[in-house]
């Protein structure tokens, strides 16, 4: 998934914190929400974060989005987050 949808909801689009869960759900209901997002439509103030998002979204965009989002298979053996992260200094104790 393109365009940074990942960074608030999730690497495999799992959600987070605030932020919905998008795989596998249906694919009509995807299309009317970024179709509202788009419109500048929110029905609360996290929903205002997401309308940034969708205005540069044009139909054919929201269409692969969905279809990609509705048909999601999380890989198996699960992903795991990025565990190169490396602790600073030598770690002496
Ligand atoms: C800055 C963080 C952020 C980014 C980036 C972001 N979203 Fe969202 N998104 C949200 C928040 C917050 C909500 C919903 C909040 C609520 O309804 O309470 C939301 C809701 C949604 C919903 C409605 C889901 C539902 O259950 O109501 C869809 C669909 C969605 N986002 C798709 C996308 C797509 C596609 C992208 C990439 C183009 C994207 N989002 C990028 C924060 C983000």
């Amino acid at each position: 998934m393109e365009r940074g949808c990942y960074s608030c909801h999730g690497n495999n689009a799992e959600g987070m914190h605030v932020y919905p869960k998008l795989s596998n759900r249906a694919k009509g209901f995807l299309t009317y929400k970024l179709k509202r997002f788009r419109d500048k439509i929110s029905d609360n103030q996290q929903q205002e974060m997401m309308i940034a998002f969708a205005v540069g979204l044009s139909d054919e965009n929201i269409d692969n989005l969905t279809t990609f989002l509705y048909e999601f298979v999380e890989e198996k053996n699960g992903k795991k987050y990025d565990d190169s992260f490396k602790s600073q200094g030598d770690g002496g104790s």
